[in-house]
């Protein structure tokens, strides 16, 4: 008898429990249907305040996982424009039932300005995080602003021992396909500003990002372990590379970029501490550097292995980088590097219509390896005058190997000339 009561008692909680379930689904769909129709989620419908002080988070979240769950075909989640949200990191998770979702940012989204306000301490991977997705767009006219000048001043003095600082990226995208990213502005990361890791067909364009010159490693994007990139019309003015190619990068497209400040377009840094590290067909393509540091560059550490090959650079105007062309085998930032046996081999380099001022007398700078040659660098049509007009560019080569035709200026005559190409 007991034991009945016991049974009835649940069938009454289970009964409850679903409606008020139900009831809960259906007020939430009365709330999302505010005239756009049942594939929109608007943040403010599930929350989100957007007063710019009150954590809207969960509203973010909610919001997500109401979109990601629709059987709608198309499901958008809109931030709406006028209203700015204040977002703790936060990762909007994939494996979503459509393979087509929008995420419209109007608005402005903003991160705690306190590092110690963040909810992840001084162990921060990442911002806002988007994972395991296939077929999304971000898209909109809004602004993503992570509030770094705080973090920039944070630093360890030697990051391998014992730092337990970590300084968060901006706006990542990993172990994703098919994304699409455009029209947004990013500004003042606490690092860099968007990395693209583990993910195949990614396109971003229509971006711009923005952070302080002087502002420490806020990379404009930031590419690692991914296929079949493209950034295409793009604004970056940072503190760091306003793009670098990591290893495992291949079939990146690189086309009508502005860039600067910043310190240019880098493939690498490869092999750090021994690893085998590759890059390979990259090309960049359309791209002005004002007041960069590097042009295009290729870094690589001594002691690697692995390749970086079949990059192509053309169509580069440089207004006063320091130095716009150049291939750096002996990469070390902190002086405290040995010369060593291996390194990353460098391969297949092409260089076309490259043209402008450098600030440094030696515009073209091609330091290779005597174990590791650099080989097959060919360079076509290549014209770099100083800034200063009375001053003379030159070219350093180091174990540099291939081929020039048309007018190279500098001079660099470690390549060949050879008139069939
Ligand atoms: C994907 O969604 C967008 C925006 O909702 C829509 O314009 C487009 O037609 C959809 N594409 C497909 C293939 O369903
Ligand atoms: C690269 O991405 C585009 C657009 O998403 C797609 O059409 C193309 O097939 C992809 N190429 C490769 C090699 O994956
Ligand atoms: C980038 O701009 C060029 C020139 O205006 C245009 O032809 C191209 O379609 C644009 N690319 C993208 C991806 O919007
Ligand atoms: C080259 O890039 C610039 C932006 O930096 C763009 O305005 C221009 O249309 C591009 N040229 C071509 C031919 O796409
Ligand atoms: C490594 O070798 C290069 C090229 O010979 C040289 O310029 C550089 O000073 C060397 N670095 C060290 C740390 O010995
Ligand atoms: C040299 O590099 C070019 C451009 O990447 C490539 O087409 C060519 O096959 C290479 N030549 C050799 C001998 O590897």
């Amino acid at each position: 008898m007991a034991s009945l009561k016991k049974i009835l008692a649940l069938v009454v909680l289970i009964e409850c429990t679903i409606l008020t379930e139900s009831s809960r689904l259906l007020e939430k769909k009365k709330k999302k249907n505010d005239g756009y129709g049942d594939n929109i989620f608007n943040v403010v419908n599930f929350g989100a305040i957007g007063d710019g002080l009150k954590d809207d988070s969960k509203g973010f979240k909610d919001a997500w996982d109401a979109a990601c769950g629709s059987s709608a075909s198309s499901p958008a989640v809109v931030v709406p424009q006028g209203k700015t949200f204040l977002l703790q990191p936060l990762t909007f998770n994939g494996r979503c039932n459509s393979n087509n979702i929008t995420f419209q940012i109007d608005g402005k989204l903003i991160a705690p300005s306190e590092p110690s306000a963040w909810e992840c301490k001084r162990n921060c991977h990442h911002w806002i995080g988007f994972k395991n997705l296939d077929g999304l767009s971000i898209q909109g006219s809004g602004t993503i602003n992570g509030q770094g000048s705080k973090w920039w001043k944070l630093y360890c003095k030697d990051y391998n021992t014992g730092c337990q600082l970590r300084k968060p990226t901006g706006f990542l995208i990993a172990n994703s396909k098919n994304v699409e990213i455009s029209g947004l502005t990013f500004e003042d990361s606490p690092k860099m500003h968007i990395a693209f890791e583990s993910s195949t067909s990614i396109h971003a364009s229509h971006l711009r990002i923005k952070a302080p010159g002087n502002s420490p490693n806020t990379d404009g994007i930031h590419i690692q372990r991914s296929t079949n990139v493209t950034i295409h019309n793009t604004t970056i003015q940072t503190g760091d590379d306003c793009t670098s190619i990591g290893d495992g990068s291949k079939y990146i497209d690189i086309r009508n970029i502005e860039c600067g400040p910043g310190h240019g377009i880098s493939i690498g840094s490869l092999g750090i501490m021994g690893k085998t590290e590759t890059v390979e067909f990259v090309h960049v393509k359309n791209v002005s550097f004002y007041g960069t540091t590097n042009g295009v560059r290729i870094k690589t550490w001594q002691g690697g292995h692995g390749y970086a090959r079949n990059i192509k650079f053309e169509r580069i105007t440089s207004y006063a980088s320091t130095r716009p062309i150049v291939i750096d085998q002996f990469y070390c930032p902190h002086k405290h590097c040995k010369n060593q046996t291996s390194a990353v081999e460098i391969s297949n380099v092409v260089y076309e219509e490259i043209h402008g001022t450098s600030h440094k007398e030696i515009a073209v700078q091609l330091s290779c390896s005597e174990s590791t040659p650099c080989k097959n660098i060919t360079m076509k049509n290549i014209n770099l005058r100083n800034e200063d007009q009375n001053d003379k560019t030159l070219s350093h080569c180091l174990n540099a190997h291939g081929l020039r035709n048309g007018r190279v200026h500098p001079n660099v005559p470690c390549l060949r000339f050879d008139d069939n190409f």
